[in-house]
């Protein structure tokens, strides 16, 4: 049983990784959730959380995080999630509220109670990587940190650099040097595993919570619908997923560095192509081996989440 903390900004796609990892109980012991400012202001983020865990009917732990990146400023991403950080849907008030306990100190607490955990970051990086130049000591304590952010070639914010990265680079800089093992899931592996629209139209919206995920992820769609392309990414569910299924994907050593600034170069996943780097300090996943069992795995978490 692996022990997780999953680190988000929801999110339309944050929120579809978190169900799926709450569908594993028998794969997946998740410890708690924590937010951090990325796709939205962070307490938007945190309340559009507790707003779906309302609906879910979980009452699984969260705990705010950093307000802001480590040296830029928050840029809200209102093209891609809407102007509350989760549009589409219609939520309730929540009735799960956050802990008082800061982001970093709970994974401080999780690791010493439990000795080994894995941080999934699904958001810029700021409370990870605070967590670990706070409590180094803590870094032997983290089995790996299993991200999405990054990309190899090009990006989404930038021509060559995708959001995660580009809102704190800094923050990515220290986890990427930190020496505890790093898992990539940049954009191109998160592209290759794109959800058909099909299989988003095929759910039964019978129920809230189902009416829910279907809302969240026909807005998250929409941008791809509006250009005839017939299928989706859902980036943060990634990470996820190659925990649950590993078999699923091939994966690369790879010496990757980060680019702190630039007006082209902010946040980019610098590779190194031609072999100079000895350290290797990234696993970055580089193929899915079969994208429609991988669809159907998702169609299936998102199907008993919201039986
Ligand atoms: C990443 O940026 C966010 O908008 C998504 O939630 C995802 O984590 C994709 O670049
Ligand atoms: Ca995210």
């Amino acid at each position: 049983m692996r022990r997780i903390i999953i680190d988000c900004d929801p999110g339309h796609d944050d929120i579809t990784a978190i169900v799926c990892a709450l569908a594993h109980p028998e794969q997946l012991d998740v410890l708690g959730l924590t937010t951090v400012c990325g796709n939205n202001l962070l307490d938007n983020v945190t309340r559009n959380l507790c707003q779906v865990m309302t609906v879910l009917k979980r009452d699984c732990i969260i705990s705010k995080g950093y307000d802001s990146p480590m040296v830029y400023h928050p840029e809200p991403q209102r093209a891609a999630h809407g102007e509350t950080g989760l549009a589409g849907p219609e939520l309730p008030e929540p009735v799960i509220e956050p802990i008082s306990l800061h982001a970093i100190e709970f994974m401080k607490k999780m690791a010493l109670e439990h000795g080994k955990i894995t941080l999934v970051a699904l958001a810029p990086l700021t409370n990870i990587a605070l967590f670990l130049k706070t409590y180094p000591e803590l870094k032997q304590n983290i089995e790996c940190i299993t991200l999405m952010g990054g990309s190899r070639y090009g990006g989404n914010i930038l021509e060559k650099s995708e959001f995660n990265i580009y809102a704190d680079p800094h923050a990515a800089r220290i986890v990427f040097e930190s020496g505890v093992p790093v898992v990539m899931s940049g954009l191109e592996i998160c592209q290759e595993c794109s959800t058909p629209h099909v299989l988003i139209d095929s759910l039964n919206q019978g129920n809230e919570a189902m009416k829910m995920m279907y809302d969240i992820l026909q807005f998250f769609s929409e941008y791809n619908r509006k250009r005839n392309r017939d299928c989706s990414p859902i980036f943060d569910v990634v990470p996820v997923m190659h925990l649950l299924h590993p078999e699923l994907f091939e994966t690369e050593n790879c010496a990757v560095h980060i680019e702190l600034d630039g007006m082209y170069t902010r946040g980019m996943t610098v590779f190194n192509e031609n072999d100079m780097d000895s350290i290797k300090n990234v696993t970055v996943l580089t193929h899915c081996k079969d994208t429609v069992v991988y669809n159907q795995y998702l169609l299936n978490d998102l199907i008993s989440m919201t039986k």
